[in-house]
């Protein structure tokens, strides 16, 4: 794809549904009894994985007018896979069916891409060989592809070293299938979906917060069964941050973003937008099974850098590709720390970011944990190497709208991942 730069974009725009829930609602539904309804499904490679795995499963998923209905067979009633259960390029995919998987009386093979296949899955394989079950990186490199075999699960309380969602629900979804109480504490709370919509299906889950510290706790007790839901998943804030940062950087600019998720544990990217001087609004703030949604009006600012760490990272973890973009825009310096998780993603983030801002003409250093980035000098059109990564891919198509001349953005059809309709989002802005 080629870009170049542009002024003035305005209207109304919707983005996709979430991906996060989207997984999760395949997911719950499948070991759910009864049918899960889901409205704004995201029909994005990452999530149609995640379909397809459960297909394998033995689970019926239909698609009507647009409306994905999941059948779900109850919490013992997926089947043997004939065949490997292709992952593709999705961490959630992998770290979450692998819960449900240890706890199944069949065995299960699961492999990805080049990129998935070299993610760290130890995160995983040494809490769930705690409880019980029997999985393993086949390669014996802590990587997918795993092997996972029948085993006994007991509940245990495991202490995270990473704030992760994919890690806290890949072992809440193994606790279901324990024989007692399971809790996951981590350092920072991750993003929640997991508690919120398994409550909603019937699950006894609560969360704690330790007062004095950003330590939370998810506890989970195996239940009977799941109840199929209506669910209608809120526009994807992860999407949504690119026409946000869009509305900001790009000159005479106003852009209305409809029904965007807002949940707490999504939305650092907002704090971060009014932070950096950005003029940002929320109207018709609203609860829909049980997550937080606003329609987001933002219009051009002036930005300047700030420093961003701590326990709002892992709110904004998959934004900090474009928050590095509006960095690279706004006057002065920007750091970002305590985001070594950036390089364990579907590339190392912090050397893809920096790299291909540097590329721009930009003055950013990488860092152990983040980047520092020096703002305000104009950029300049360059070939973008995304590695297939697709938050690289849209963060700068997004920098490519604020530079001279042309940027080319290399195998940008990996953006199908998480949002197939990225570029006539753009279109309507025109
Ligand atoms: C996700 C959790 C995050 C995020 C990923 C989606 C999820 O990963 O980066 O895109 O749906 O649970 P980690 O849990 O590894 O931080």
């Amino acid at each position: 794809m080629e870009l170049c730069s542009m002024t003035g974009l305005k209207g109304t725009i919707r983005v996709p549904g979430d991906k996060s829930i989207s997984h999760r609602c395949v997911m719950f539904g499948s070991i759910a009894n009864g049918t899960t309804e889901i409205h704004n499904f995201l029909e994005g490679a990452d999530c149609l994985a995640t379909i397809r795995c459960f297909q394998r499963l033995g689970i019926d998923v239909e698609k009507k007018e647009n409306t994905i209905l999941v059948h779900g067979k109850g919490l013992h009633g997926l089947s043997a896979p004939t065949d490997i259960l292709d992952v593709g390029n999705s961490g959630t995919t992998t770290r979450l069916i692998s819960g449900i998987l240890a706890g199944q009386p069949f065995d299960s093979k699961l492999s990805g891409d080049a990129s998935l296949n070299s993610r760290p899955m130890k995160r995983i394989i040494d809490p769930l060989t705690k409880m019980g079950a029997h999985i393993s990186s086949i390669l014996r490199n802590g990587c997918a592809p795993l092997y996972i075999t029948p085993g006994s699960l007991h509940g245990i309380h495991y202490n995270s070293p990473v704030a992760s969602a994919q890690v806290k629900s890949c072992l809440l979804l193994a606790g279901l299938y324990a024989d007692g109480e399971t809790s996951v504490t981590e350092p920072s709370l991750s993003r929640n979906h997991t508690e919120l919509m398994l409550k909603e299906f019937g699950a006894d889950i609560r969360s704690t917060h330790t007062i004095g510290s950003t330590e939370t706790t998810a506890v989970i007790k195996p239940c009977e069964e799941l109840y199929g839901q209506k669910i209608r998943v809120p526009g994807d804030i992860s999407s949504a941050a690119y026409f946000i940062a869009a509305g900001l950087i790009v000159p005479d600019s106003e852009i209305l973003i409809k029904n965007v998720g807002i949940n707490p544990t999504r939305a650092g990217i907002l704090k971060v937008c009014e932070d950096m001087g950005g003029d940002i609004s929320l109207l018709n703030e609203r609860t829909e099974g049980g997550e937080k949604m606003a329609d987001i009006l933002v219009r051009t600012s002036q930005l300047h850098g700030i420093t961003i760490e701590g326990d709002i990272i892992p709110t904004l973890i998959d934004e900090i590709p474009i928050i590095a973009v509006m960095a690279a825009v706004a006057e002065g310096t920007t750091v970002i720390k305590d985001a070594a998780e950036l390089k364990v993603k579907e590339t190392d983030r912090i050397e893809t970011v920096t790299d291909n801002l540097k590329a721009m003409g930009c003055m950013v250093t990488p860092t152990s944990d983040g980047m520092v980035i020096t703002g305000g000098r104009p950029l300049k059109g360059a070939s973008i190497h995304t590695l297939l990564d697709h938050r690289i891919a849209m963060a700068f198509s997004i920098a490519a709208l604020v530079a001279e001349g042309r940027t080319k953005i290399l195998d940008s059809k990996c953006i199908d991942v998480s949002y197939p309709d990225f570029y006539d989002t753009f279109e309507a802005l025109l």
